[in-house]
């Protein structure tokens, strides 16, 4: 696993100048408060236009719309698990949260991908846990073989007490 394809910053998703930025979303994928708010006011009404002729997504699956306003060219909406103290298959559920959302960015030929840290705020999915599965999901997807153009992945964090937390992860996986 070549490391150097994974950063971890500091900073508002909605402000990344990449291919991709992931969304954590909700299920219907009309919007929401935390980064799903941010994200559809950033990117103005098209995209809750948009989002309504997607029919919701299921929780760890992942969706593409067009990026509208933002600099990214697409926007692929995540509805991660909510935690309900970890015997509910969540882990699982957040892995497939980043594996499909790394599927949809590499269907349309993304070399930049921007994931928040997905459950961690409103869904209350521990840090701690989160990060890890994130990051192990990150090295599955690029270890998996399947044909991708991905060249960076980026965790933008939106706290330092996050942003701690993912280096943490990435220092551990590095072993
Ligand atoms: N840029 C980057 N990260 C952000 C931003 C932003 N502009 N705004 C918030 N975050 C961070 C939060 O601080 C947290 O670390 O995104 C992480 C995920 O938190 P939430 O947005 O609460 O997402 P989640 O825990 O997955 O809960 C999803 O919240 O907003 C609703 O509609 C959404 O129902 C869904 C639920």
């Amino acid at each position: 696993m070549d490391w150097n394809r994974v950063e971890i910053s500091m900073g508002d998703i909605t402000k990344q100048g990449v291919d991709v930025i992931v969304n954590a979303a909700n299920t219907t994928l009309l919007g929401g408060g935390g980064v799903d708010g941010a994200i559809h006011r950033a990117a103005g009404p098209e995209l809750l236009q948009e989002c309504r002729k997607l029919n919701g997504c299921q929780t760890g699956e992942a969706k593409i719309t067009k990026g509208y306003r933002l600099q990214a060219k697409y926007i692929v909406h995540t509805p991660g698990p909510v935690w309900h103290g970890g015997g509910h298959g969540e882990s699982q559920l957040l892995r497939n949260s980043y594996m499909n959302s790394l599927v949809q960015a590499s269907k349309v030929g993304a070399k930049t991908v921007a994931f928040p840290s997905i459950s961690t705020g409103v869904y209350g999915y521990p840090l701690e846990k989160a990060s890890r599965v994130a990051l192990h999901a990150i090295e599955e997807f690029f270890s998996s073989g399947i044909e991708n153009s991905i060249e960076k992945v980026c965790i933008v964090c939106f706290d330092e007490n996050t942003y701690r937390h993912y280096v943490e992860a990435v220092e551990e996986l590095k072993g």
